[in-house]
């Protein structure tokens, strides 16, 4: 009895669970807080962890991930997957109905629904009575790989249809085709937080994508930002809708996610200025797409029309202009990054690339170079997409004339003539010598930077200004100068000198966290940061602290604490941390109570979004234990917004509403600056 009162009780949660995740993920409209849905989440985990056999393949709890496969058998698709033909002008869309009507004169009056197309990763998704039981990848259209594991932990991706109780009923076996891709801005915060680590960044959204769908451990897929927009109905044992534009709103019905930006045209030509009109505010899109799909809507039209080669003739891909060209590669440059990793960039003959002329690109690292067989005097192909910092594809080897010359990377550094080393098992080339000039430049404007102490006025040209001319040989130096310093320097006038100063001075009131995160040690971003803050408290017990103590720090690996004991017992680090104290940098994490009185006492948070390096209950523990209180929904009562990554429509309506937001660092901040 109990036993199947628990069966009961998982079921019933799995179902609820499903249902808030989807209003949260797909509709961006939750109707019960965070916290709700935690305590809904952890009682079904405890059902399932006293029972593993209630642990169903649609229950939430499974997309975290964690399984680590072995490889990634293959699966036969039970229809072809196909492909699109493309074309660049109108004409070629004129040229592509009149073939069609020339088969089916229907074609002529059938209407047309005009949809982005994604530039993601092609999935095919089976779902067994209701239930999410196979992912796969388009592979070369006949048979792909099952990704099934990976796949249920895309957050939009029903793991149960339909996800709402009064959706259609679904067929006892529904396959259905649609693009697993990452956000743009999911994309350039991910990169940004590789970044700031000095870990390698990806190429762009699909890649990252790509790679994060064939991770053998499925919690690294779960890690990264996917998302899925369903698209097409495969096969189905139920009823199919008719047209192009039911489809979307059945599988709307079923849970799935389904693109925004679609329009139902009656004639060729509307449908031509609907692509035409992304064409031109592609930078709009939340996602990479390459073009705009024109499909004839009648399905069963569409299937008539049977395919060429690969391609059906009911739809066409009617590409957006190329963010490609091509140009010739001048010479490869390299920067000195602030942890003395070296990074080769291109150095190009100048190039237009929507609208913006590009000098130079990104060429990512030198093992890319080799790979690509990158070399200098080559014509390569360059890309930049809206945001994405523009980086080069490859050569274009039939263009390759004489003899040119290939890459070799440098054996010094470019900025203090060092020899540099490889990194033990790493493929980076890094530059050892601490007191390397450019690396300090990369460290001041790190150290100044947002993330960190936020010193306004401190950027990359002064940070040069100052190491050139011996003003400063480390962070600690900052705090030196005086006002009289600064006048000697170019550019400098009394009131730019005044600031900077002020700046340095307000500075020494930030959190622990930044100070931590300033200090530039090799894999201690923000996040880990504040995890060390909250730990340790102050710099002194974090500067004593052993590997095993800091290992005992949640999610630091022993690369890390290696890292950071390594750094501070080095004595020009030592002597570093010695003018911070002098100097009053010294923040400490106020953990105590002050007496009666707490540092959030009346103030109401709303949280959204991943925080970095907390989850949403410490991020709630943290606010309460600390006074202040934590809703579940935003209104005008709401004090304060704690904001993450890929943040729902809570953020949008902070906004509207004129509510302050804030990041988990800045809430952080307010609790130890008291
Ligand atoms: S329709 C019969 N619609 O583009 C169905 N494809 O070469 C043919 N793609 O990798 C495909 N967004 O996965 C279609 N809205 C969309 C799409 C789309 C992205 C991808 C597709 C394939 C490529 C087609």
């Amino acid at each position: 009895m109990a036993q199947t009162n628990a069966a009961a009780r998982a079921a019933e949660l799995r179902q609820l669970l499903n249902y808030h995740s989807h209003r949260y993920h797909v509709l961006d409209a939750p109707v019960i807080s965070d916290a709700e849905y935690d305590t809904l989440f952890r009682e079904l985990q405890e059902l399932e962890e006293a029972d593993p056999s209630l642990r169903a393949p649609d229950s939430p709890t499974q997309r975290v991930g964690g399984g680590i496969a072995a490889a990634f058998p293959r699966v036969t698709h039970p229809a072809p997957i196909l492909s699109l033909s493309n074309a660049y002008a109108p004409e070629e869309v004129r040229a592509w109905l009149d073939r069609a009507i020339r088969i089916e004169p229907a074609a002529a009056t059938t209407g047309f629904l005009v949809e982005p197309k994604i530039d993601g990763l092609t999935v095919v998704l089976t779902y067994r009575e209701g239930v999410f039981a196979l992912g796969a990848t388009r592979g070369d259209g006949e048979s792909g790989e099952d990704v099934t594991a990976n796949l249920r932990t895309v957050r939009n991706l029903p793991l149960a249809i339909p996800v709402s109780q009064d959706g259609p009923k679904a067929p006892r076996r529904l396959v259905v085709r649609g693009e697993a891709y990452i956000p743009i801005a999911d994309f350039e915060a991910m990169n940004e937080r590789l970044r700031q680590a000095d870990e390698r960044t990806f190429l762009n959204p699909r890649n990252a994508a790509a790679g994060a769908l064939r991770q053998l451990d499925s919690s690294l897929t779960a890690s990264r930002p996917i998302r899925l927009l369903a698209y097409a109905i495969v096969q189905s044992e139920g009823l199919v809708p008719g047209t192009q534009a039911d489809t979307l709103a059945y599988l709307r019905a079923l849970g799935f996610s389904v693109a925004d930006q679609v329009r139902r045209c009656a004639a060729l030509e509307e449908a031509i200025g609907f692509a035409e009109d992304w064409a031109r505010r592609r930078d709009e899109l939340p996602f990479e797409a390459d073009g705009m799909v024109i499909k004839v809507d009648d399905l069963e039209l569409a299937a008539r029309l049977g395919v060429v080669g690969k391609d059906p003739r009911g739809a066409i891909a009617y590409k957006f202009p190329a963010q490609t060209v091509s140009t010739t590669l001048l010479d490869i440059g390299v920067n000195v990054g602030r942890t003395g990793v070296i990074t080769p960039y291109a150095i190009l003959e100048p190039v237009m690339v929507g609208g913006v002329t590009v000098r130079q690109a990104t060429l990512h690292n030198f093992d890319y170079i080799a790979e690509k067989d990158i070399r200098v005097g080559d014509r390569i192909v360059l890309k930049r997409a809206g945001e994405v910092i523009p980086y080069v594809i490859g050569p274009v080897l039939e263009a390759r004339s004489g003899r040119p010359r290939r890459y070799q990377p440098p054996t010094t550094c470019p900025s203090c003539g060092e020899p540099l080393a490889r990194g033990e098992g790493e493929v980076a080339l890094y530059c050892q010598n601490a007191a390397c000039p450019a690396q300090l430049v990369r460290h001041l404007e790190h150290f100044a930077g947002r993330g960190a102490m936020d010193i306004e006025g401190l950027g990359i040209r002064v940070a040069e200004t100052l190491v050139a001319e011996g003003k400063v040989a480390d962070v600690g130096d900052l705090y030196r100068l005086k006002t009289p310093d600064l006048l000697e320097l170019e550019g400098f006038a009394e009131r730019r000198a005044e600031n900077l100063i002020q700046a340095i001075e307000n500075s020494k009131a930030q959190s622990l966290a930044r100070l931590i995160n300033g200090l530039g040690i090799r894999g201690v971003g923000e996040t880990v940061a504040a995890d060390l803050a909250r730990h340790f408290g102050d710099l002194a017990r974090l500067a004593s602290a052993t590997i095993a103590d800091i290992e005992a720090v949640a999610g630091l690996g022993p690369e890390t604490a290696r890292a950071l004991t390594t750094w501070f017992g080095q004595a020009r680090n030592q002597k570093v941390l010695e003018k911070l104290r002098r100097a009053g940098v010294w923040p400490v994490v106020r953990t105590t109570r002050t007496q009666g009185r707490r540092i959030l006492d009346g103030l109401t948070f709303v949280i959204t979004g991943t925080l970095p390096g907390m989850s949403r209950q410490d991020a709630k523990s943290l606010i309460e234990e600390h006074g202040g209180k934590v809703a579940g929904s935003v209104s005008r009562k709401t004090d304060y917004l704690v904001v993450g990554a890929d943040p729902g429509s809570k953020a949008e309506k902070a906004r509207g509403l004129g509510v302050r937001t804030i990041s988990s660092t800045e809430l952080e901040a307010m609790i130890e600056g008291g």
